[in-house]
This record gives structure tokens, C-alpha cells and sequence, in this order.
């Protein structure tokens, strides 16, 4: 068939592919050393645990966990995360949560459920792609809020929403990830994540709060999430197996009134019908054995020198005049460079230098963060993050 445009809706017309996506191809070549992705280190799965966990839950579930499964997900798995979630102030029980195969999907049920063509939605300036691209798959205006060290600008966010209201668009929610934020590694303060609830409470407004990275805290104390101060139910909260476990089990999970919680759980339906049992039953027994919380803090342990190294192999090599501060945790440093370096641009000269990295216009809704990037200091091994850095040390030497 040659002409295929005519069949196409013009929701799938409008998709773009993910920069970071494409990115990733190009970076597959051996040679480059890519800190492009947001790969967990391979070495932090617990490969030995998982197996005789995976063994055990054939030998004693395999029926029930080679079968379908309910669409919100395997009890027992909810009622533990329940519970996890309580000893961080957020008051749920398993009806509010679902399981579903990764936040990405989490995330596209969410525009699915709040998004017709043309609503709008707020997000950071920047905010993780996969989030603006499934929102923008369901032909939403995304609106976005600048952010400083400690996230997104309320000031702006609400004189924004302002500003929509007086030309009557009252936008649906707000996407936020307050923690270790991807890209920009801020994390936002208590009295922030109070103040934002406020706003939502005025302006009648949902929160969308993406939490991959809180778990990869590497400094400092830790900060209650947003849904712990929603007392009207406008939060839904999101978390992955992703980071602290695997990214390849495709897991993760919903916390929201119940109201929300069925709501999500009829759009959820149509995607998949349910989320992989036998992952479902995999992860609920690992968690079971109660080394949860060591296996997290040995991720952390094995990140932390990963993060020192890039940020002290850049003061190293990189020219005066850049900006990155230390992120306390997550996966990503952030980077601006002078003004006039447009990142994007340099990525052929980075290529050529056998580095990569994300450019900070690719986070943007507004194609702003041209002289910034993306830097993941996770998956690289340490002579890769100490040599990257020369490199990309050269790259920007010869754009300034
Ligand atoms: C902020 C954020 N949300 C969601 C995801 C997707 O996670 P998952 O693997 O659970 O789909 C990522 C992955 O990098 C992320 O950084």
C-alpha cells in the first residue's frame, strides 16, 4: 500500500517518536559511551534472589500465576505496597491500588482518562518525555512551569492557571515529579509540595505525582510524598519496580481515591486486561522475604560513587561556565551550559567524540532548555564515566 495517511487517525498522525528512543539507537554502536538512557545499572538485579524466587513461584503458584489476573491486580502485592505506602503518610488500602505494567502505561491511562483534544495540562519546564509524549498522544495542549532548585515555580504556576481561567480553559491537571525530578535531579521541599496542594485544592485542580526515584536517595533526609498531604483525593500518585528492582518486569503501581482508582481501572482494561500475573506474583514473593529494603539500599550504595565520580569528572574536564548541582539522588545530572551552545547541535560533535547524552530542548514543551542536557550517571562503568566526560569535556570545548 502506498498511500497509508489517509487511514491513520489524527491522534496516531500526531504522535512523534521519543527523542530518547531514537536516541538510543543511534548509541547502541560499542564504542560510544552513552549517557543517554535512564537504564538502572544491569548489576543491580538481584539476579540469584529472582531465581529461586521465580523457581518457588512455579513450584507453589504456578496455576494461578500462569493465569489471567484481575485488572487492579494480585491482592496480596496490593495489600504490601498498602502498607509500604502508609509508613510514608500516605493512607490507602489495597482498593486504591492498581497495578500496571510500568508508570509509562500509569501514565498514558491518565491522559486517556482526563484528556480530550485540546484540554490542557501543566507540566514542568523540563518533565520526563515519556510523560508529554502520552499526554500529547491524546492531542492535549501542555502548558509548561518552569522549575528552580526546588522544582516547579508555583509563582508562575498559579499566575499561569490564572491567566487560562481568564480565557476560560480550566486545565485538568498537573504533572509533577517532586523527587529527584527527571531531568533536572531537584528535589522539591515539604512547604512546596503543601503549597502546590493548595493550589490544586483552589483552582479544583488533579495532581498527577510520579515517583520512580525516591527510593534512590543517596543524601539528605527524605521528603513525605505529595499524596500525603492530599486530603480531598485530587492526587494520584505513581510509583515503578523499575528503578529498584527491574525495569525489564514492566511493574508498577497507582495510589488514588477509589473514585480514581475505578475510573483508571475501566481505561486500564481495554489496554491489557490485566498487568503479567506471573511478574505480579514474582515481585510480591521477592517482597515477601522482607530484603526489599537492603537490595534498595545497596542500589543506592552502588550509585552514589557513580554520581561523585561524574560530577567531580566534570569539574575535571568541562570549561568554565557550566552549571550542574550534585543531585541527592535518582539517576540523572543535570547540565546547562553557556548561553549559545545549543545542545542539540552539539550532539554531532559528541557523536563524533563517541559520547552521548539527551539535550534539554527534548524535555521541553516549549523549546526551551537549548543549552542543557541530560547526563545518566547509573549505567555507565566508572572508567566509561571518568572517559565520557573527557570527552564531552572536548565536545563542549570546541562549541563554546
Ligand atoms: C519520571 C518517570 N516516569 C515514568 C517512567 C517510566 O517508568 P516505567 O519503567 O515504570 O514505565 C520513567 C522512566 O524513566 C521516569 O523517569
Amino acid at each position: 500500500m502506498n498511500d497509508l495517511d489517509r487511514f491513520y487517525s489524527d491522534r496516531a498522525s500526531k504522535m512523534r517518536k521519543s527523542v530518547i528512543r531514537e536516541l538510543l539507537k543511534i548509541t547502541q554502536d560499542p564504542e560510544i559511551i552513552s549517557f543517554a538512557g535512564g537504564l538502572p545499572n544491569p548489576k543491580s538485579f538481584p539476579i540469584e534472589d529472582l531465581e529461586g524466587v521465580t523457581q518457588d513461584v512455579y513450584r507453589r503458584y504456578g496455576r494461578t500465576a500462569l493465569q489471567y489476573g484481575t485488572t487492579q491486580g494480585l491482592l496480596d502485592l496490593r495489600k504490601a505496597i498498602a502498607e509500604r505506602a502508609e509508613k510514608e503518610g500516605i493512607e490507602a488500602t489495597d482498593e486504591n491500588i492498581i497495578i500496571f505494567s510500568g508508570s509509562q502505561q500509569a501514565l498514558d491511562t491518565v491522559g486517556k482518562m482526563f484528556l480530550n483534544p485540546g484540554d490542557s495540562a501543566l507540566v514542568g519546564l523540563p518533565s520526563y518525555l515519556g510523560g508529554i509524549n502520552a499526554f500529547r498522544s491524546y492531542e492535549s495542549n501542555l502548558i509548561g512551569i518552569p522549575l528552580d532548585k526546588d522544582g516547579m515555580r508555583l509563582d508562575i504556576l498559579e499566575e499561569t492557571i490564572q491567566k487560562l481561567i481568564k480565557d476560560e480553559i480550566l486545565p485538568k491537571f498537573i504533572y509533577v515529579i517532586p523527587t529527584f525530578q527527571n531531568p533536572a535531579g531537584v528535589i522539591m521541599p515539604e512547604s512546596r509540595r503543601k503549597e502546590l496542594i493548595d493550589i490544586a485544592n483552589e483552582y479544583d485542580l488533579i495532581i498527577v505525582e510520579d515517583d520512580p526515584y525516591s527510593k534512590l536517595r543517596f543524601d539528605g533526609s527524605s521528603v513525605k510524598p505529595i499524596k500525603a498531604f492530599d486530603e480531598e483525593g485530587r492526587v494520584i500518585y505513581m510509583s515503578t519496580f523499575s528503578k529498584i528492582l527491574s525495569p525489564g518486569f514492566r511493574l508498577a503501581w497507582t495510589i488514588a481515591s477509589e473514585d480514581l482508582t475505578r475510573r483508571m481501572e475501566i481505561c486500564k482494561q481495554a489496554l491489557d486486561l490485566c498487568t503479567n500475573t506471573f511478574i505480579q506474583f514474582i515481585v510480591n514473593e521477592f517482597m515477601r522475604r522482607g530484603s526489599f529494603d537492603l537490595h534498595i539500599m545497596k542500589i543506592c550504595e552502588m550509585y552514589k560513587p557513580k554520581r561523585d565520580l561524574m560530577i567531580n569528572s566534570m569539574k575535571k574536564y568541562f570549561p568554565k561556565g557550566y552549571v550542574c548541582h550534585k543531585p541527592k539522588g535518582g539517576l540523572f545530572a543535570w547540565v546547562t551550559l553557556p548561553e549559545g551552545i545549543d545542545t542539540e547541535k552539539m550532539f554531532l560533535d559528541a557523536l563524533n567524540e563517541k559520547v552521548a547524552y539527551v539535550y534539554g530542548k527534548a524535555f521541553c514543551v516549549d523549546g526551551s532548555c537549548g543549552h542543557s542536557m541530560r547526563l545518566n550517571f547509573s549505567y555507565s562503568r566508572d572508567e566509561q564515566i571518568d572517559e565520557g566526560m573527557k570527552r564531552l569535556g572536548r565536545v563542549i570545548e570546541k562549541n563554546l
